[in-house]
C-alpha cells in the first residue's frame, strides 16, 4: 500500500496540485492543428494564409467571409449578411448578428398589389428585394473586437482575388443559368458575371475591380468605408434610381448586434446555436429535445427516421407561428426550448403513424435553397467560428449597385410577404415575421457548435429552409453516436431528407431510403417526394479534445475544401 514518507508528505499538496492541473486544460492548450472548411478552395486558402500570418480564428473568419464574397458571388457578399457564431479559447460564446435589416421605408404589404395579391418575384428580383447589408459591418466588428490582425490584412486575400479574378466552375454556371434572366436585366451585373449576356464557360476568369475598390475602402476606413462616404452614396443612389428603398440614412444607421447564443444540454452534449433572428437554434433545441424524449438513440430503421420527421414537422410548425426578429416581437424562447414543452410535443408523436400537418393548427409550399454559404474555423488555441452567410437567392437580387461592385441581397423574401403565403423556400409564417422598418427577416441559417464529453463539432450549411433539418440531423448523429469511425464524413455525406410542416411531405435526396424503409414510412402515412437533385453544402470541423486530433469535412455536393493545417501554424 502507498504510504507517504515524511518527505513525500511535504510534497503531497504540490503533487496533488500537479496531478489536478496536468489534466489537459483544453481551453488553454488548444487543438494544435487549426482547421478551415469552406465552400471554395480559394476561401479556405485565404483562411489558411491569415492563420499562417499569425491571425486567430476570427481574423481567419474575416478573410474567409471576404474571400467568399468575391469567389462565390452567388452565395454571400458585402451586399448581404450572416451570422458568425464565435467561441473564444477561454469559453466566451457570442453570435455576431450581421443580418440585413428592412429599410426605413419598408411596409408590411410592399410586395402585394392593389388587390392584396403577392406580386410574383417582387421580393426576389431587383433592388427593391434588398435589405440593408450587414456583412461589411460584421467584418469590421469581428476584426476590431476579436481579431489580432488589422482588418486590412485579413481583407488582403479577397482584394487580391477580386483584382486577379477567379475561374468559373460548374456550380457557378448552374447558378448563373438559374438567374440568367435577372442578371441580364441589370447591366452592371451582366457586365461582371456574364459573357456577352450569356453564362460564361467553365474556366472563364471573373475579375471584379469595382468590388476590389469597395473592399479597399472597407480595409482603409473600417465600417465607415462602406456605410458612409462615396460607397454609401453610390449604393443608395443606384438602388433608389432603380426602384429600391435603401437610403444613405439606412446605411448610416445599420449596426451589428452581439447576441447570446441559444445553449442547451441534450444527451450529455452541449449545443450552442443561433438565436433569433435565426430560427435555427430554437428549432434545433426543439427537434433534439423531442428526440431525446422519444428515445431516438434506441430506435432503429424506419421508426428512427419517423421520429426525426415528426420532430421536424412540429418544430417547423412552431417556427411558422412564433418566430421572428426578437427585437420586434416576443418570441416565447424559454417555453419553445424547454424540456417540458418539447416532451409534451413529443408525446403527440405516434410510434407508427404520421400526423397530417393539417391537424396541427398554424398559419397556412416548396422549392429549395441552392446558394448561401457556410464555413467552420478552429485555430491552434481553440478559438472557433461557425458562420453562415447569405445574399439569399443565387446572385441575390441580381442587382449590382452602381460602381460599387456589390451584389445586393434579396433577403426581404425571408419576411412574410402576406400571412400564409409561402416564400421562395415554401416557408409560411405569420405576424411575428411581418415586414417592419428596421426589422431583420427571420432566417434559417444555423451555425452551430456541439460540445461532447470528448469531442467538439463546428458545423453548418446553406440550403434555405432545409438548413435546420440538415444541421439537426448532423447534431443528432453526433449526440447519438451515428456513423462509427468515419462519423464526420457520415454526417456530412449521407443522403438527406427533410420535412418542414408544410408542404406535408418528406422531401428527400435520391438514395435516402431503402425500398423497405420507404414502404414502412408510407405505411405510417408519410408522403415521400424524391427530389431530382441533392442539396446543402455542409462544412464541418471535429476536434477530439482527448487525443488532440482534428478532422475537417467539406460536403462532396459542393466544390469546397476542408484543410487541417500543420501543428506548426502559429
Ligand atoms: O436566411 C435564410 O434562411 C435564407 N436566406 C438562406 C438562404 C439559403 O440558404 C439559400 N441556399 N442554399
Amino acid at each position: 500500500m502507498f504510504r507517504p514518507s515524511p518527505r513525500s508528505q511535504r510534497f503531497f499538496p504540490l503533487l496533488m496540485f500537479l496531478l489536478l492541473f496536468s489534466v489537459p486544460v483544453y481551453a488553454e492548450d488548444g487543438p494544435e492543428q487549426p482547421a478551415v472548411a469552406s465552400a471554395h478552395p480559394k476561401a479556405t486558402a485565404a483562411g489558411r494564409e491569415i492563420l499562417e500570418a499569425g491571425g486567430n480564428a476570427f481574423d481567419a473568419a474575416v478573410a474567409v467571409s471576404a474571400a467568399l464574397a468575391v469567389v462565390e458571388p452567388y452565395g454571400s457578399g458585402l451586399g448581404g449578411g450572416g451570422f458568425w457564431l464565435l467561441r473564444t479559447a477561454d469559453g466566451r460564446e457570442v453570435m455576431v448578428d450581421g443580418r440585413e435589416k428592412a429599410p426605413a421605408a419598408a411596409t408590411p404589404d410592399m410586395y402585394q398589389d392593389a388587390e392584396g395579391e403577392v406580386i410574383e418575384g417582387a421580393s426576389i428580383n431587383g433592388p427593391k428585394a434588398a435589405g440593408v447589408p450587414g456583412e461589411p459591418a460584421a467584418l469590421a466588428h469581428l476584426a476590431g473586437e476579436y481579431g489580432e490582425l488589422p482588418l486590412a490584412e485579413s481583407l488582403a486575400p479577397a482584394i487580391r482575388y477580386a483584382r486577379e479574378g477567379f475561374a468559373v466552375t460548374e456550380r457557378y454556371r448552374t447558378l448563373a443559368e438559374f438567374r440568367l434572366e435577372v442578371l441580364r436585366r441589370h447591366p452592371r451585373a451582366a457586365e461582371v458575371f456574364l459573357a456577352d449576356k450569356e453564362v460564361p464557360e467553365v474556366g472563364t476568369v471573373i475579375r471584379q475591380p469595382d468590388l476590389a475598390r469597395t473592399l479597399e475602402r472597407l480595409a482603409a476606413e473600417g465600417r465607415d468605408g462602406f456605410y458612409a462616404g462615396p460607397v454609401a452614396r453610390e449604393l443608395a443612389e443606384s438602388n433608389q434610381a432603380a426602384g429600391g428603398l435603401i437610403t444613405r440614412e439606412d446605411l448610416a444607421d445599420y449596426a451589428v448586434e452581439e447576441r447570446e447564443p441559444i445553449a442547451f444540454e441534450v444527451a450529455g452534449h452541449r449545443v450552442v446555436a443561433a438565436p433569433p433572428p435565426s430560427s435555427g437554434g430554437v428549432a434545433l433545441a426543439q427537434i433534439l429535445r423531442m428526440l431525446e424524449a422519444k428515445g431516438y438513440g434506441e430506435a432503429e430503421g424506419a421508426a428512427r427516421t419517423h421520429l426525426l420527421i415528426e420532430a421536424m414537422r412540429r418544430a417547423y410548425r412552431d417556427r411558422a407561428v412564433h418566430l421572428g426578429d426578437s427585437d420586434f416581437v416576443d418570441v416565447p424562447m424559454e417555453r419553445l426550448t424547454s424540456r417540458d414543452y418539447n416532451a409534451g410535443l413529443a408525446a403527440t408523436i405516434h410510434p407508427e403513424k404520421a400526423l397530417p400537418s393539417a391537424h396541427l393548427p398554424g398559419p397556412p409550399a416548396a422549392r429549395g435553397g441552392r446558394n448561401t454559404t457556410h464555413f467552420s474555423v478552429l485555430d491552434g488555441k481553440g478559438n472557433r467560428v461557425a458562420a453562415t452567410l447569405s445574399i439569399n437567392y443565387p446572385f441575390g437580387s441580381g442587382f449590382v449597385a452602381g460602381d460599387t461592385g456589390v451584389v445586393l441581397n434579396d433577403e426581404m423574401d425571408d419576411f412574410v410577404a402576406k400571412p400564409g403565403e409561402p416564400n421562395a423556400y415554401g416557408l409560411v409564417g405569420g405576424e411575428a415575421n411581418a415586414i417592419e422598418p428596421g426589422k431583420r427577416p427571420l432566417s434559417s441559417m444555423s451555425p452551430t457548435f456541439v460540445e461532447g464529453p470528448e469531442r467538439s463539432l463546428i458545423v453548418g450549411t446553406p440550403g434555405g429552409s432545409r438548413i435546420i433539418s440538415m444541421v439537426a440531423r448532423a447534431v443528432a448523429g453526433f449526440v447519438h453516436d451515428e456513423g462509427g469511425a468515419e462519423a464526420l464524413t457520415h454526417w456530412v455525406e449521407r443522403p438527406r431528407y427533410h420535412h418542414q410542416y408544410l408542404p406535408d411531405e418528406i422531401q428527400h435526396e435520391p438514395g435516402a431510403f431503402s425500398e423497405e424503409e420507404r414502404a414502412a414510412l408510407e405505411e405510417m402515412g408519410h408522403t415521400l417526394a424524391e427530389m431530382d437533385r441533392t442539396y446543402g453544402d455542409m462544412q464541418a470541423v471535429l476536434w477530439n479534445r482527448e487525443t488532440g486530433t482534428v478532422k475537417a469535412a467539406a460536403d462532396p455536393r459542393g466544390e469546397g475544401e476542408a484543410k487541417v493545417l500543420s501543428p506548426e501554424t502559429p
